[in-house]
């Protein structure tokens, strides 16, 4: 079966277990009342930032696979080669490729802060778990770019970090647990 089939299968499985997850919390829970504090809609505006950063994160992933770089492009398409040749093209993500690492952590940041001023329903399970992943990514970009990182750490570091398995997830989830919450 071809990686991006293996993909989709995976996200249909995720979304169908968040879709009965959901169900189970949606009678089980009393709805997450929206509070309107300041502190409450700073968060919020955070939390947006930090769509528009993973958006923004993944967006240079897709890049690298239109344009035929990457280890995953040639994992996802290996036959492929991009029939776009523009230098500005790669010149851009030239630059993503170097600021990656600035953006990964902006993101985590404000994610985390979001996360911080909204409070973490910790008994509804999508939230700890976008967080648990949130910070898998941080951790093991932290390893892949630390120029002190044994090779074998890199490498597995690179493995994990560098993949669409736990964005989808962390997509899914965040989703359908703000479903949950009052607006
Ligand atoms: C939520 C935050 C993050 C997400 C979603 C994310 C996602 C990704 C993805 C999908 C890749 C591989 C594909 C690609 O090249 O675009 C990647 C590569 C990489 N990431 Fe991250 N990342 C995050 C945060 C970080 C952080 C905080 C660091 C370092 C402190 C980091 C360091 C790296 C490095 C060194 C690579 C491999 C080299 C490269 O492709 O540029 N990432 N990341």
């Amino acid at each position: 079966m071809s990686y991006i089939k293996k993909l989709l299968l995976f996200t249909a499985f995720i979304v169908a277990m968040s879709v009965f997850y959901f169900i189970y919390a949606y009678t089980q829970f009393p709805p997450l009342p929206e509070r309107e504090t300041l502190l409450e809609e700073t968060g919020e505006a955070l939390g947006e930032a930090g769509l528009w950063l993973l958006i923004f994160i993944y967006g240079r992933t897709t890049m690298k696979i239109l344009l035929g770089q990457g280890s995953i492009a040639r994992r996802l398409l290996p036959e492929y080669s991009s029939p776009v040749n523009m230098p500005v093209l790669n010149q851009l993500l030239a630059w993503l490729n170097r600021t990656h690492v600035y953006f990964g952590i902006t993101a985590v940041v404000v994610i985390l802060m979001h996360i911080i001023l909204m409070g973490l329903p910790m008994h509804i399970l999508f939230f700890p778990a976008v967080l648990g992943l949130v910070l898998w990514q941080a951790i093991f970009g932290i390893f892949l770019s630390w120029r002190y990182s044994p090779k074998e750490l890199k490498q597995f570091s690179y493995l994990v970090h560098a993949q669409f398995v736990s964005g989808i997830m962390i997509g899914v989830f965040a989703y359908f647990g703000h479903l949950l919450i009052d607006d």
